[in-house]
């Protein structure tokens, strides 16, 4: 039977990133309560000239090239994403041509707070063992801005950036399950974003019993479909979970471990090994919403693919209001090596550290687009290799790059 899954992916995050210790200190709050409490270091702050299709755009070029992949040979494209550009035209439109996508693509957009990249991966995955794709592949993008108010609860929990994943036959990085996935849904009020709004509204307590809730309903679920398949549900050695903050992750494992049996304290002691090494992105970038666990599975990839080599990750993703989805898949053989030719890590490299002036007047300058959209680029200077967002001119979003 022909293998799906994932051949190839990358990041993409804005120029400019945030110590979450200098906002501590900003906001009057010890900076034990962000790196420990919430197990955040750095945020990554988009400039306005970096929004989401920009750094979609940004991490498609990067998959395209480094992968290797032939443009041509894409027959859909699906961008998950909350924080979309338009109320009609999606992302995937934009990416259509800054790609250099064939015609002969069916490309839109995907909408379930942070499970809209998992809804496109999974379509994807289906297109293909439907034998619609005819040997074509499939691009899955994930971009967002997760953004909260200035000074309220969330704000050390934001961040920004875009995963680009190639799905095909005989994938080089992960062999997916096809059909074997645990979904849950339930409606809930603990996350949204009103129309009206950039800022997303929260009752961030509730959102985590929610997650919670829905990890265990994904995994009873799960349990169910790979009985069905054969397949033991637990038989993996690594997890990689929707990553909000990294303490999310963590409180993540404790519950799963605790269904299963097992006291906090033996889920803490695993915690490293089996979670850890996803979780160095996040760490460096926060939230990125729809991309959370395809970061969590790249920073678990760029930190020790090769010692995964043939085992199994269990995977989860959770969106708000809610949807959530368990599954599992299979390292490569070979991986490592693919995994060094992407240079997953790379974009961390060449970020530039903000004071906290200058992330307010970004945020100040976001509101104000929001009143006006600007005619001139938003920026002085934009670097020229980027994708970036330069203004609005009769009504038409402009992009160099
Ligand atoms: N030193 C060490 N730890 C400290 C501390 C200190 N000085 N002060 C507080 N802490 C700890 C607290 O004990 C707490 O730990 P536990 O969760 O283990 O109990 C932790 O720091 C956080 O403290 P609070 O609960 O007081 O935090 P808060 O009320 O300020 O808000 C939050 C936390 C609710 C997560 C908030 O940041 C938020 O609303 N974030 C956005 C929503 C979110 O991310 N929800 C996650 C689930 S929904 C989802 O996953 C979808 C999505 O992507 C948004």
């Amino acid at each position: 039977m022909q293998s799906i899954g994932i051949d190839a992916m990358a990041i993409a995050v804005p120029e400019g990133y945030l110590e979450l210790r200098d906002l501590a200190e900003a906001r009057g709050v010890p900076p034990a309560k962000y790196v420990d409490g919430l197990g955040v270091v750095r945020m990554a702050v988009a400039a306005p000239h970096e929004d989401p299709v920009a750094l979609a755009a940004d991490a498609v070029r990067r998959v395209l090239d480094l992968g290797e992949i032939d443009p041509s040979t894409i027959g859909l494209c699906i961008v998950g994403t909350e924080t979309a550009v338009d109320h009609s035209k999606p992302i995937a439109a934009y990416l259509h041509r800054l790609a250099g996508l064939p015609d002969r693509c069916r490309v839109y957009e995907a909408k379930h707070a942070c499970f809209g990249g998992t809804a496109g991966l999974m379509t994807a995955v289906d297109w293909i063992a439907s034998g619609s794709a005819r040997g074509r592949k499939a691009l899955v993008v994930c971009s967002d801005i997760a953004r909260y108010g200035v000074k309220s609860a969330g704000e050390p929990t934001q961040g920004a950036g875009a995963v680009a994943m190639i799905i095909s036959t005989n994938p080089r990085l992960v062999a997916l399950e096809p059909g074997v996935t645990g979904s849950f849904a339930r409606d809930v009020d603990d996350f949204w974003r009103p129309l009206y709004s950039k800022d997303a509204v929260v009752d961030g307590k509730h959102s985590v019993q929610c997650y919670l809730d829905a990890l265990i309903g994904a995994y009873e679920a799960y349990v169910e479909a790979a009985r069905e398949a054969g397949i033991d549900p637990d038989a993996v050695v690594r997890r990689c979970y929707h990553v909000p903050y990294g303490k999310m992750a963590r409180k993540a494992h404790r519950a799963l471990l605790a269904h299963r049996g097992h006291t906090e304290d033996e889920a803490d002691a695993r915690f490293a090994d089996d979670v850890g090494s996803s979780l160095h992105f996040s760490a460096e970038i926060g939230n990125v919403y729809t991309g959370s666990l395809y970061l969590a599975l790249a920073s678990m990839l760029e930190a020790e693919a090769r010692v995964l080599e043939g085992e199994r990750i269990g995977l989860f993703s959770y969106g708000s209001g809610c949807c959530a989805e368990m599954f599992a898949g299979r390292v490569q053989q070979g991986a490592a090596a693919i995994v060094e030719k992407l240079a997953l890590g790379a974009p961390l490299a060449s970020r530039r550290a903000l004071t906290i002036p200058e992330y307010e007047a970004i945020r100040a300058a976001d509101a104000e687009i929001d009143r006006r959209p600007p005619s001139e680029p938003p920026v002085a200077s934009v670097a020229a290799r980027r994708v970036a967002f330069t203004g609005v001119e009769a009504e038409r979003r402009l992009y160099h790059g």
